[in-house]
């Protein structure tokens, strides 16, 4: 079976786009893939974060994606931090990368542009990320456009470090949603949906209440026309209005949009599907809010069987470096 593994930072709640752009295909995958997918904890100290802030952000995101469809039974949900083994490889691949290949990075200029403080995880992120994805033996990492260089560079990491000390990881290839499973900021519907843009208005949080949702959908920007037709480049805001419509009711947008003559009925109809969509996700959320320790407990599940798989290639990785073997290791 297909090996798949996607990693998601945790910081703050999921919004509409996250889930209807990445972790819904991922609930699907799991059934026909052997998925892996990890809340990267470690990434998201690259940039400061109040002391315990992590703890709850990351139980929370473990929470919203098992409520959002990730079923433990299925697949393998784990915190990175749990796994030692990631950190442990982001050694090798740090080693294994250039300093210029590292400076190329468009995300870690962007990032360093926006903060005062550039530590040098910042900089190092991408090895990490190469160690998440390669400990694994992953085929298909699915993640944003976004994403591809660092499976680019992930891809060269593995093929410098095979050909260096021989056969030792899988190539692995980025998978990236059609460009149509973007979902937009409902007030600047030219921006993805995102929770960074400092526009709570733009996006629809997956635990908003109706009622908020309702609000949101029903004030989204659209165009002093009044034709409803999906064109994202001349009519943005009513093309996201029937991709979210679309996304929610599993329809193809440019089919929806013959079935509109005006914007108020596309968004009431777009407003109930999203609440519709929700309403479940919502309530598995909020048995799993109740019951922290469950949620403990099955990240402990996945964590196993995690270390069990990356264990075995970061041994694989340090026998064929050479490394001298402990007699024993400690606390075994
Ligand atoms: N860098 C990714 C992001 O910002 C998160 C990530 C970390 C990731 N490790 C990964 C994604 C491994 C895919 C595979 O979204």
């Amino acid at each position: 079976m297909t090996r798949v593994l996607s990693g998601i930072q945790p910081t703050g709640d999921l919004h509409l786009g996250n889930y209807l752009g990445a972790v819904r295909n991922w609930a699907r995958m799991q059934h026909r893939t052997d998925a892996f997918f990890c809340v990267v904890d470690l990434h998201a100290v690259t940039v400061p974060k109040a002391p315990g802030e992590m703890r709850a952000v990351t139980l929370r995101l473990s929470q919203l994606l098992m409520a959002a469809g990730l079923d433990p039974e299925t697949c393998t949900i784990f915190v990175q931090s749990h796994v030692p083994e990631h950190t442990e490889c982001a050694w090798l691949m740090e080693c294994t990368v250039s300093f210029g290949e590292l400076s190329r990075m468009t995300q870690f200029k962007d990032k360093s542009d926006r903060h005062d403080f550039i530590s040098a995880g910042l900089f190092t992120y991408p090895a990490l990320q190469a160690a998440d994805i390669l400990l694994y033996d992953t085929d298909e990492v699915p993640v944003g456009a976004d994403q591809r260089q660092h499976v680019e560079i992930t891809r060269d990491i593995a093929e410098r470090f095979n050909s260096r000390y021989g056969e030792t990881f899988t190539v692995p290839k980025a998978v990236v949603p059609a460009a149509g499973a973007r979902i937009m900021d409902l007030q600047r519907p030219t921006d993805k949906m995102s929770k960074s843009l400092d526009s709570p208005r733009g996006s629809v949080g997956l635990l908003d209440e109706p009622g908020a949702v309702n609000r949101k959908i029903k004030a989204a920007v659209t165009d002093s026309e009044s034709e409803v037709r999906y064109d994202f480049e001349a009519k943005p805001g009513v093309s996201n209005l029937l991709s979210i419509l679309g996304a929610a009711t599993d329809r193809d947008p440019a089919d929806l949009a013959g079935e509109y003559t005006r914007y108020g009925p596309l968004k009431a109809d777009a407003a109930a599907a999203v609440i519709e969509l929700l309403g479940p996700l919502q309530a598995r959320f909020a048995e799993l809010e109740a019951d922290p320790a469950e949620t403990s407990r099955l990240l402990q599940v996945g964590a196993d069987k995690a270390r069990a798989i990356a264990a075995a290639t970061l041994a694989r990785a340090k026998a064929n470096i050479g490394l001298l073997e402990p007699l024993a290791q400690p606390f075994e």
